[in-house]
């Protein structure tokens, strides 16, 4: 096992060594989920980018590939996506094999060095061989930046209904739209989001996709931004709208976060996956990425989410609950059920077998103030809890190990609760070094890194008032290297 080392994630994606940032290119092609990424094999810290290369038949076991897209002349090879081109309309198909095709940002670092505003421009690459190997198309770039210094991250989606692909890019402090026939030619098509959304920072790495609410098609714009997030620095909003092929046009103008923790970002969906989206960030904050205490790699993925729609008193979001396929990992569940915690309910010592790694379900029979303490015998902590008179989740990595690396890096954290039940319902994946809390099935989300000496694998229930608890599971995961 290579992926042993202190902080080391053992359920989720992270580089075998060096610098990881965004996902990139997520495609479902022949069974297999490709997963491409930032990538800079010279360092632990940002630099020349390139796009490393990930496969997993189940969205849980990867397998690291070799090197799909290095720089050249025209710059780096920043972050994009890939599609399947079924119809052969790039003409990139050969002997009836159907091309894979990456649209991603070429940024050109002497250009951005000499100031100008137009080095960061849109181009392709294809692929006859799964992803193993890319050709880049001679007349790159497709799409020439028009004077925007920020004009990167291409998304593109086959539009059926118009026979067409459509680009979101993320354009400085707002998305453009632009369509084409066969990923070479692109036309400008609409603008949308200066006047609306979350401002504290550049636009980045958008996504676009329909999904269905009882019934009724939507659309979901996703937004990264960078700072400027819930919980400071880099996060993902989203936004509910309809969709026409040119135009985007919000429901509603609220900011909505798709996860309100500080370690989730550059998140986006797979493609070519039918009517399930399924969806994956980069574990990190650009306030500290470069910064974390991991030795010869830096940083790794979330868990794979479902998305789906939800609608609460006529506010429709976006939730996300891991995908089931995790759930081969679980071992034998420790549980408890009907518990009455008064002041501390020190949970099932047993959860040291667990090596800190474990799915906890917990379900309230109340609405009351209460907190898990994810803890070690080293004293360090992780908690996690809900506010009631705030009506708010939050977690606290001030007392979770090393933080000294950057001053950012300790806080609380905090996260509105948009449903009305009278009980709390709470998932939780706990990894070696990471948190992701799916509340009230997935309404409200947080991710959150943490860097203790030793696995949290103790777990206690806090609470100064008096809370019931319905039930309360504890399974053990198994590593997935
Ligand atoms: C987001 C981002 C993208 C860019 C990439 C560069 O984290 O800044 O906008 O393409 O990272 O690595």
């Amino acid at each position: 096992n290579l992926y042993n080392e202190p902080f080391r994630p053992q359920l989720h994606f992270s580089p075998k060594a060096h610098w990881m940032n965004d996902p990139n290119g997520m495609v479902y092609f022949n069974h297999t989920y490709h997963l491409f990424f930032q990538y800079y094999p010279g360092g632990t810290v940002w630099g020349p980018m390139h796009w490393g290369h990930a496969i997993s038949k189940d969205l849980v076991h990867w397998q690291q590939l070799p090197i799909a897209l290095y720089p050249d002349s025209l710059g780096y090879i920043f972050s994009g996506s890939a599609v399947v081109d079924s119809n052969n309309t790039s003409g990139f198909g050969k002997n009836g094999k159907i091309p894979l095709v990456a649209i991603f940002t070429h940024h050109d670092p002497k250009g951005e060095r000499a100031g100008t505003d137009n080095f960061q421009n849109e181009s392709i690459a294809y692929s006859l061989d799964e992803g193993r190997t890319w050709t880049k198309y001679s007349g790159n770039p497709v799409l020439k930046n028009p004077g925007i210094r920020d004009f990167r991250d291409p998304k593109v989606m086959w539009y059926a209904k118009d026979k067409k692909w459509v680009m979101t890019l993320a354009t400085k402090d707002h998305i453009t739209f632009y369509s084409s026939r066969d990923l070479k030619t692109w036309a400008k098509e609409s603008e949308f989001g200066k006047e609306i959304g979350a401002h504290g920072g550049v636009w980045e790495c958008p996504d676009l996709f329909p999904l269905k609410l009882n019934g009724k098609q939507y659309w979901v714009l996703v937004v990264n931004l960078n700072p400027g997030g819930p919980n400071g620095g880099s996060a993902t909003q989203y936004f509910v709208g309809q969709f026409d092929g040119e135009q985007f046009v919000p429901v509603d103008d609220q900011i909505k976060w798709l996860d309100y923790g500080p370690d989730e970002y550059a998140g986006i969906t797979w493609n070519n996956t039918g009517s399930r989206k399924i969806f994956l960030g980069w574990m990190s904050n650009w306030s500290y990425a470069t910064q974390v205490p991991t030795a010869s790699w830096r940083s790794a993925m979330t868990i794979p989410r479902d998305l789906k729609l939800i609608s609460i008193d006529g506010n429709i979001l976006l939730t996300s609950m891991p995908v089931k396929a995790i759930l081969k990992l679980k071992q034998q569940p420790i549980l408890a059920g009907n518990v009455h915690v008064k002041k501390i309910y020190a949970g099932n010592t047993k959860a040291s077998t667990t090596a800190g790694r474990y799915l906890l379900d917990l379900q309230t029979n109340s609405l009351n103030d209460f907190a898990l303490e994810l803890a070690n015998s080293n004293n360090e902590k992780l908690i996690i809890g809900f506010d009631k008179n705030a009506n708010q989740y939050f977690i606290d990595r001030t007392k979770a190990g090393v933080h000294d690396f950057n001053k950012d890096f300790a806080g609380i954290f905090k996260a509105p609760r948009f449903v009305a039940n009278k009980s709390v319902k709470l998932t939780l994946v706990v990894d070696r070094a990471s948190v992701e809390i799916f509340a009230d099935g997935g309404a409200t989300v947080m991710t959150c890194i943490f860097f203790t000496e030793k696995p949290l694998n103790k777990v206690s229930i806090l609470s100064d008032s008096a809370i019931r608890i319905k039930s309360l599971s504890i399974a053990g995961l198994k590593s997935i290297w």
